[in-house]
């Protein structure tokens, strides 16, 4: 990893921080405690990986970083929703996320419910901040909608409990993870990309880069749900495993896995190769996710 890619990523990161700042405003009489949960997930340290994405679909696409600021905080507005919802009771159960005790451990299983809920609609109230409101940034607004939606997330999440206890078979596998957590990392790609008034091609580059890198990046978080460390992650080791959960772990084995994600990382950086030298931090990146610790 070069060092003016770690300072990239760190400016990106530095920039969504602050930006996520204002996008929950306290209203008066609104009970309280919704504002608290909602900003107890929000702000309990994730990696903004989404986010960054989006800003990066932008620039390599020749667009201004500035404009798309709406539509990073949106996707991670709606992927900290996402992780609230995945932890409840009725889904994975889990006691711990992002370092801390999970929403419902501690606001209680209604209140986690509306805060991902609330943290929702403030992503469609956000991105309605987009300027202009048209052409490419409502095609981006549609792909993020599509993407967290029945067709990508909430769809792959659907499989996900449905084959709790049962052993999917790989096309099933690879279908669900492309849904549940592929479907917004592209999209964010895609909507960075289409926000900067991307052409059709760079359009199907991206979205070929974007499909393989959140397969890979869902893969890795199957492997880190063995090998990985509590206190890197911030959640349950063998959270997955130990609920009969279908990963590529418990299909393909953990050597086959890691395989897996480094062909799969090869594939993504190769269908950056029309965008030459302004693919450099989406190249960068793509390695840095192989052997994540977090
Ligand atoms: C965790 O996502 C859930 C998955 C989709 C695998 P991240 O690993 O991006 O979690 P944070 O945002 O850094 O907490
Ligand atoms: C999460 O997948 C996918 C989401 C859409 C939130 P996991 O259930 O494997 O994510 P972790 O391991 O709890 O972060
Ligand atoms: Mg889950
Ligand atoms: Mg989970
Ligand atoms: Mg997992």
């Amino acid at each position: 990893m070069t060092l003016t890619f770690k300072r990239a990523m760190e400016e990106k990161k530095k920039r969504v921080e602050e930006c996520l700042k204002n996008c929950i405003k306290h209203e008066q009489g609104v009970p309280g405690i919704i504002y608290e949960a909602m900003e107890y997930s929000l702000f309990a340290g994730g990696k903004r990986l989404r986010p960054i994405l989006v800003m990066a679909g932008c620039e390599i696409c020749g667009g201004d970083v500035s404009r798309v600021m709406p539509l990073a905080c949106a996707v991670e507005l709606i992927h900290t929703y996402s992780l609230i919802h995945d932890d409840l009771p009725a889904m994975d159960n889990d006691d711990y996320r992002r370092g801390k005790p999970t929403n419902h451990k501690v606001f209680g299983d209604g209140i986690a419910v509306l805060a991902g809920d609330g943290l929702l609609n403030y992503a469609f109230e956000v991105m309605l901040d987009l300027y202009p409101l048209d052409g490419g940034n409502l095609k981006a607004v549609k792909e993020i909608a599509r993407a967290a939606g029945v067709t990508g997330m909430i769809g792959g999440q659907v499989m996900d409990l449905m084959y709790e206890g049962k052993r999917a078979g790989l096309d099933e596998l690879k279908e669900m993870h492309l849904r549940k957590t592929g479907a917004l990392i592209c999209a964010s790609l895609l909507a960075g990309a289409l926000s900067a008034g991307c052409s059709d091609a760079e359009y199907e580059n991206i979205r070929k880069f974007g499909n393989n890198l959140g397969l890979a990046f869902q893969i890795r978080d199957d492997i880190l749900d063995v090998i990985g460390k509590e206190e890197t992650l911030g959640k349950k080791v063998g959270s997955d495993v130990s609920k009969g959960k279908s990963t590529y772990v418990s299909i393909l084995g953990l050597d086959e896995s890691t395989r897996l994600v480094k062909k799969l990382i090869n594939e993504a950086k190769e269908s950056l190769a029309a965008f030459g030298e302004k693919a450099k931090f989406l190249t960068e990146l793509a390695d840095s996710l192989i052997d994540r610790e977090f």
